[in-house]
C-alpha cells in the first residue's frame, strides 16, 4: 500500500477542489490510502522562525509530508499562478535547507477552475517549483478540468465523463507512484 498526501489549493468550505478530491479519493485503486493534509494552518514561512521557535504547525506537516511515497496537489489558479496558501506549503517543507521534505515523493497535479482555461497557468507554475523540490510529476494523462460548476449533476454527483478521466488519472498516477517510490 503506497501512502498519498492530498494537498488543495483552495481553503474554501465549498471549495470545487476539494469535492474533485474527494471524488478522485473514492474513485482510486485500493494500492493506494490517502490522506488530505491541511495548509490553511501554515503561518507564513520566515526563516527567522527556523532559530529555536518553529511553529508546530510546519513540523507537524514536515514529518507528513516526509511519511508519503507520493503527493496528489488539487489546486485552483489565483491571478494565472498558484495560490499563496499552496506555495507557503511547498516552502514550509522544503527547509530547514538541504533537509526537503519533499524530495524523491512521486507528484501528480490536477487543476481545476470555474472558467474555460482549466487553471492551466496554476497546473505548470506547480510544475516550476516541483523540479527544484525534486518530485517527478506525472507527465500523461495531463491532469485540467475546467468549467468546473457543470461537472455535478443537480444532485452534487460528478458527471460520468469526468468519473472515468479521474479514475484513468487515478490508475496511471497509481503506476506512476510505484515506479518512482521505493
Ligand atoms: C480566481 N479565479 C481564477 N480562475 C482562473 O481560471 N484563473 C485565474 O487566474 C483566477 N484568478 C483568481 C484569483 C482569485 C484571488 C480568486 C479568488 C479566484 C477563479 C477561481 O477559479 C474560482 O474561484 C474557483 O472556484 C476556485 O476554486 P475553489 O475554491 O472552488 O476550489
Amino acid at each position: 500500500m503506497k501512502k498519498i498526501g492530498v494537498l488543495i489549493g483552495s481553503l474554501r468550505k465549498d471549495s470545487y477542489n476539494k469535492k474533485i478530491a474527494e471524488n478522485f479519493i473514492k474513485l482510486a485503486p485500493a494500492s493506494l490510502s490517502f490522506e488530505v493534509i491541511e495548509i490553511g494552518n501554515l503561518p507564513l514561512y520566515n526563516e527567522d522562525l527556523e532559530i529555536g521557535n518553529i511553529p508546530s504547525s510546519w513540523i507537524n506537516f514536515r514529518t507528513k509530508i516526509q511519511n508519503l511515497d507520493g503527493v496528489i496537489f488539487f489546486t485552483p489558479e489565483y491571478n494565472r499562478s498558484i495560490p499563496g496558501a499552496l506555495k507557503n506549503a511547498l516552502d514550509v517543507g522544503s527547509r530547514p535547507s538541504g533537509q526537503s521534505a519533499w524530495a524523491g515523493k512521486a507528484g501528480a497535479v490536477i487543476s481545476i477552475s470555474t472558467g474555460g482555461l482549466s487553471a492551466f497557468g496554476a497546473n505548470h507554475v506547480l510544475r516550476q517549483s516541483m523540479v527544484s523540490l525534486n518530485v517527478p510529476m506525472m507527465q500523461q494523462p495531463e491532469g485540467y478540468i475546467g468549467n468546473v460548476k457543470n461537472v455535478f449533476d443537480e444532485n452534487g454527483n460528478l458527471v460520468e465523463g469526468t468519473a472515468r478521466f479521474l479514475t484513468r488519472f487515478a490508475e496511471a498516477f497509481a503506476k506512476w507512484v510505484h515506479l518512482i517510490s521505493h
